[in-house]
């Protein structure tokens, strides 16, 4: 009898689940876009999709450097596998060597015979000890193997205005200082171009725990003394607010008028408290909302710094650089918490579109993003273990929308249902479009929902357009991502669901997925 019982409400419960999965494969979020190509905007720069590698964990060693002495194939000790990944998606800038480490760096510990080179206590990240293999010359090296420009970040904290300016002569002169003669006897005979400078990093925290006051009065000192040599054109970045310390900006750019072209901004992604990280894999459903919605209030934080900027600024010649951004969980199980290792999801790629669509329709103001890190480090674009890679999910972000790279801002109205768990909310479809010098029009779509298909339907305003295709990014589970062992699980294919009628775009976006169309007349 009791037997009895359970298989009735077995078969229940099934026919329950059943039905469930048929409502749910029916409902679909929608969402209506006007794409105002008529009304172009300012440029994207480039530079948004820019990145950032720290001397901390395994980002630089293992991660790019593995020294030219190893069996893992590499040109002067960089790893080929990896530069090949980041030319492929054409990395427009690199920033280096921290992040918090910038502050404790002293340059010369990183130049000369290797095997002279100081060891240091690397303080900031598990107080492993710093050999400087990697050195300026090396860094250098790497952005010159992968094309990208360098971004160096001098030490404010615990250095000197003239150490900075000694960097700086020994990087850029032409000329026949003693500097310039060190350079060139570690093997570099011209100078390199450096086009930009950070003045410190973080310096409210771990780049010295100054007040607002004292550190805007320092960057006045130091900018001072970083020189423009031999036609290299510095842009100079102060440290600006990490999180939602604004009134950090508004001394800073209130104080600083000269010598400045730029302020950063960092902003990270926890969806819940510094203290009490989230999991990057295994998550329930309410951590993809949580991590999301803290994700999306970047935008709200870009309009209030820019409303700040604006103010002391009304040209908009000083721009912002949003030099650290990105997901922050706990570390890997198994891994050395102090070296911030974390696997890298669809979520993550989710993240990474949705930003990347918010920083667009700042571009007037926003001229740099850097995402925190490269390699092995918080969002990563590459994992490496020995000598195999996997590329994340977020590196393929970056390779379907390097499209917009430069492109021109076109303005997209966006109605959009929301998804909802519980008391849960975000706007299920984020986009963005722009034309490039070709003339072609894309438009990068995401559909934020984990669990639910979106339509979208965009009218195209401006001059007809007859063909589309694209590719799409997604996967079958909220957390897949890839691994050494099946390193292809989520990777970009090729879109088959949009189709265009006249003027009018109809896109049907998997769930949890991004999408890049281009169009074309
Ligand atoms: O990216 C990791 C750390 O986060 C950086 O070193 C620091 O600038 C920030 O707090």
């Amino acid at each position: 009898m009791k037997r009895r019982a359970l298989a009735v409400s077995v078969l229940l419960s099934g026919l329950l689940l059943v039905h469930t999965h048929v409502a749910l494969a029916q409902e679909t979020r929608r969402a209506t876009l006007t794409i105002r190509a008529g009304e172009p905007g300012p440029q994207i720069s480039r530079h948004l999709y820019g990145h950032f590698a720290e001397h901390l964990g395994r980002c630089i060693y293992d991660g790019l450097w593995v020294g030219p002495g190893s069996k893992i194939p590499n040109t002067r000790g960089i790893r080929n596998d990896v530069v090949q990944a980041l030319r492929k998606i054409k990395i427009p800038n690199l920033r280096w060597p921290g992040g918090c480490f910038a502050d404790q760096y002293h340059w010369q510990d990183g130049v000369g015979a290797a095997e002279k080179r100081p060891r240091r206590v690397n303080i900031h990240w598990g107080g492993v000890v710093e050999d400087n293999s990697f050195g300026t010359n090396e860094f250098l090296d790497f952005c010159e193997q992968i094309g990208a420009d360098p971004y160096v970040a001098a030490n404010v904290g615990s250095g000197s205005p003239q150490e900075m300016a000694d960097w700086i002569e020994y990087m850029t002169f032409g000329g026949d200082s003693d500097l310039a003669r060190l350079r060139q006897a570690s093997g570099r005979r011209d100078p390199w171009k450096v086009p930009f400078l950070g003045i410190g990093n973080e310096n409210w925290g771990c780049g010295g725990r100054m007040t607002h006051e004292y550190y805007s009065d320092l960057y006045r000192r130091f900018s001072v003394y970083a020189r423009d040599w031999s036609g290299n054109r510095l842009e100079r970045i102060a440290a600006g607010p990490g999180g939602t310390d604004l009134r950090w900006l508004d001394v800073l750019a209130e104080r600083v008028k000269e010598g400045v072209q730029g302020i950063s901004m960092h902003y990270y992604t926890l969806g819940n408290t510094w203290k009490d990280k989230l999991p990057a894999t295994g998550f329930p459903e309410k951590d993809w909302y949580a991590v999301l919605r803290d994700a999306l209030k970047i935008d709200g934080l870009l309009t209030d710094a820019e409303k700040i900027m604006e103010k002391h600024d009304p040209g908009g010649r000083v721009g912002l650089y949003v030099d650290e951004w990105g997901t922050w969980y706990s570390a890997a199980p198994g891994t050395n918490p102090a070296f911030l290792n974390q696997q890298n999801t669809i979520r993550d790629a989710v993240v990474a579109g949705a930003t990347f669509n918010i920083f667009h329709r700042h571009a007037r103001r926003v001229k740099m993003a850097n995402i925190a890190q490269l390699v092995n480090v918080l969002q990563a674009l590459i994992l490496t273990e020995g000598d195999k890679i996997v590329l994340t999910p977020t590196y393929h972000v970056f390779d379907m929308y390097q499209v917009h790279h430069d492109a021109t801002f076109l303005p997209v109205d966006v109605a959009t249902d929301n998804s909802v768990l519980g008391p849960d909310s975000l706007p299920a479809v984020s986009a963005a479009a722009s034309r490039d010098a070709q003339g072609l029009l894309h438009l990068s779509l995401v559909n934020l929902d984990p669990k639910v298909a979106a339509t979208v339907e965009a009218r195209i305003e401006g001059p007809a357009l007859r063909s589309v295709s694209g590719r799409v990014l997604t996967a079958p589970a909220m957390d897949a991502h890839n691994t050494f062992a099946a390193p292809d699980r989520v990777q970009p294919a090729a879109f088959t669901g949009a189709s265009l009628q006249g003027p009018v775009l109809k896109v049907a976006l998997p769930p949890r997925s991004v999408v890049v169309l281009a169009l074309s007349s």
